[in-house]
């Protein structure tokens, strides 16, 4: 039996499901978390969906080992290569990315979703299943947008050179008109003031990072397993590798000072 008071986990290929961790310590602030970004291996993103399963489950089981209540997986690749068979395998509950940002995508249109992530999230066509599951007619326009990846974590986010990749991978989505585009990478949040420029106020920007945070809220609120209100939540931060660069990249993405930086190697 978990117990509520048990720590999340929370994992991503690297710093940037950072992003959803700062949404859970938002939305959630009583709960503990376990965060552990697989920096040796990153990125996931062109990688194959055996090699990420297989990763997946590998940094499952060492959070299942610290004693988490449940595992929030952070990344978009992950998530569509991995959360199905996490979800069979493990007793407790495995919350992905992908649905809670198709959802929000399907309230925010009239019915032209764009989507962008990595190689291997758009090749998956998670996204696509996701929105379809919800809103049958939807014309989605997918795109992989590689580079955005390397330009955030180089700190990039105003930068002319990501301007202009933005520019050109962002044109589909201006000439279809989409209503909504779903940043379906965890890194791409931080781009959010450029790519609303590039595309306009008329496109809602879907940021799964906040609806994953309140997904989990309602999973873990339907089970009986929230944090008590006094408890002292705990923090602590993991990385397969180079813990210093993730603490000052993990400081840039959580807008906060971190203090100590594990590392436990895997694989
Ligand atoms: N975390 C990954 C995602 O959300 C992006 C970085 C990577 O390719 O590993 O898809």
């Amino acid at each position: 039996m978990v117990s509520p008071s048990a720590p999340i986990g929370v994992f991503d290929s690297g710093i940037g499901g950072l992003t959803v961790a700062r949404e859970l310590m938002r939305q959630l602030p009583d709960e503990s978390i376990i965060y552990f970004g697989d920096t040796a291996r990153v990125p996931y993103g062109p990688k194959s969906p055996d090699t990420v399963r297989r990763y997946s489950r590998e940094i499952t089981s060492y959070l299942r080992d610290r004693g988490v209540k449940a595992v929030v997986v952070a990344c978009n690749t992950a998530t569509a290569h991995a959360l199905s068979a996490l979800r069979e395998e493990q007793p407790i509950p495995v919350i992905g990315v992908v649905e809670p940002g198709a959802r929000a995508a399907v309230a925010a249109s009239r019915g032209k979703i764009g989507v962008i992530g990595t190689l291997g999230t758009i090749q998956s066509g998670a996204y696509e299943r996701a929105i379809r599951a919800l809103a049958p007619e939807t014309r989605i326009v997918a795109r992989a947008c590689p580079l955005f990846v390397p330009l955030v974590e180089e700190g990039w986010l105003d930068h002319r050179a990501t301007r202009l990749v933005a520019d050109e991978y962002l044109a589909p989505f201006a000439a279809e008109h989409v209503e909504a585009l779903v940043l379906g990478c965890t890194h791409y949040p931080l781009l959010k003031p450029l790519i609303a420029e590039v595309l306009g106020s008329g496109v809602a920007l879907i940021d799964s990072a906040e609806q994953t945070a309140a997904e989990t809220r309602r999973v873990l609120e339907e089970r009986g397993l929230l944090a008590p209100r006094n408890g002292r939540p705990t923090r602590d931060w993991v990385a397969s590798d180079a813990p210093q660069q993730f603490l000052r990249m993990a400081e840039r993405f959580l807008g906060a000072p971190i203090h100590g930086v594990e590392t436990h190697t895997l694989g």
